[in-house]
């Protein structure tokens, strides 16, 4: 069984959306097999968006990122990274399709709600670096 790391950003848990997101996934016949609330330091954001330390917006979404608190998830399930993104939608929520988390409740790139690894390499660092007991 495929996993994949899920976080709901701290836009999703300030506007109240955390059941509105487990519901989706496991309406969708994912299964959710780790799930806490924290507020991440700036190393482990870092960490998490390395691949995109070079970018533009890199310390403004470490700021966004560990503005608050978030949850993060280990969602398991056949194929469950591209499911998991097919559920979010587009990383853009105004390109994302109604339906979708973003397309349904978000506008900006950056307060786009979820997270969702974007490869099973991804899924397992990822997994590692907010999980490191799971088994
Ligand atoms: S993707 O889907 O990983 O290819 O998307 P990508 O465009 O590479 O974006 C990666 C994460 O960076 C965030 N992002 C931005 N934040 C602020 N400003 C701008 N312009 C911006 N563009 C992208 C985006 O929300 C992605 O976050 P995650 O948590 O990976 O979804």
């Amino acid at each position: 069984m495929e996993r994949t790391l899920v976080l709901i950003k701290p836009d999703g848990v300030r506007r109240n959306i955390i059941g509105e997101v487990i519901s989706r996934i496991e309406r969708k016949g994912m299964k959710i097999v780790a799930l806490d609330m924290r507020t991440l330091d700036a190393g482990t954001a870092k960490t998490h968006y390395e691949e995109h330390a070079s970018r533009p917006f890199f310390e403004s979404l470490v700021e966004f990122i560990t503005g608050g608190p978030l949850v993060a998830m280990v969602v398991e399930g056949e194929r469950s990274v591209e499911a998991f993104r097919a559920l979010a939608g587009a990383t853009d929520p105004v390109a994302a399709a109604p339906g979708t988390v973003r397309g349904d409740f978000a506008m900006e790139v950056q307060q786009n709600i979820v997270h969702g690894s974007d490869s099973t390499y991804s899924a397992e660092r990822e997994i590692k670096l907010f999980f490191p007991d799971l088994a």
